[in-house]
């Protein structure tokens, strides 16, 4: 067996918390992450067969039935991850129609996965449907975007337009725009449903007062995606104060949705 310290997808793991942290968007164990990751990718590196714990989920998921998840762990502090991978990280493969994550590597400490796993878990389910390339699910507190749920509507349509026009690439790299959830209580099977069906429609999840979710096919392009969002809410929350005296125009979206070849979520430009 080859070292899993190497594997191209621990090392990408590491650096993305890392990196993450180090843009401040994950204090103390904010944030978490799950990567999916196909039997190809793993069996160089362990042997399925090996469990070596059984760890309940609390909730079904049957569409994932088999399927391996790098997760960051609950309780843990990203800033902390390139030091001790097998404290901080777990690789789990879910059986029992996703009762049951058989922990094949990590989380050498006795800990678990992410409190957040059934946000995670039924995300991937949901996105698995509409993009069966999307492997990461990414959660954080980005200090713009969370701020900017205290001051500006939450209407989805609404907070999205504003996004739109703060920076004039937003539409080409989320055209679906953002979803938003008001605030519920995190950490539970009710905030991963409701987070799901949010992921039907976009790849960005706001979590009102708390932080956001996104999805995506890699950890680089899920880590783009947040990043690209909470540079437009940066720039509202230096400007909203501010006499407005320019903007995007939709005729100027609309030039963006050809040159790039993208098409905004039906209805929300004009
Ligand atoms: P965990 O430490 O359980 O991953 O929780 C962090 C968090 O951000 C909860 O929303
Ligand atoms: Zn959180």
């Amino acid at each position: 067996m080859k070292n899993i310290l190497e594997a191209p997808f621990l090392i990408e793991m590491v650096r993305t918390t890392t990196n993450m942290y180090a843009h401040g968007w994950d204090e103390r164990n904010g944030g978490n992450i799950s990567l999916l990751l196909s039997e190809e990718e793993v069996k160089d590196y362990l042997d399925p067969g090996t469990v070596l714990r059984e760890i309940s989920t609390g909730f079904e998921a049957p569409e994932l039935e088999g399927k391996c998840f790098l997760v960051t762990g609950t309780g843990k502090y990203f800033k902390n991850v390139q030091y001790a991978p097998e404290v901080n990280l777990g690789l789990v493969k879910l059986t029992d129609g996703g009762k049951t994550a058989q922990l094949l590597w990590g989380f050498s400490d006795g800990g678990k996965f992410t409190s957040e796993f059934p946000a995670h878990m039924m995300s991937h389910a949901t996105r698995l449907k509409v993009d069966p390339q999307n492997r990461v699910v990414m959660h954080c507190h980005p200090a713009n975007l969370l701020a900017m749920t205290y001051v500006h509507d939450l209407d989805e349509k609404v907070f999205t337009r504003t996004l739109w026009q703060m920076c004039t690439e937003c539409i080409v790299v989320f055209p679906d725009g953002v979803n938003v959830l008001p605030w519920m209580l995190c950490g539970t099977n009710e905030i991963g449903i409701a987070t799901a069906e949010k992921m039907k429609t976009a790849r960005l999840v706001v979590w009102a007062q708390h932080g956001i979710y996104g999805a995506g096919k890699d950890l680089d392009e899920t880590f783009g995606l947040i990043e690209t969002a909470e540079k437009a809410a940066e720039i509202y929350m230096k400007i909203a104060h501010l006499p407005l005296k320019n903007t995007i125009s939709d005729e100027q979206m609309h030039l963006l949705e050809e040159r790039f070849g993208v098409k905004a979520r039906g209805g929300w430009l004009d």
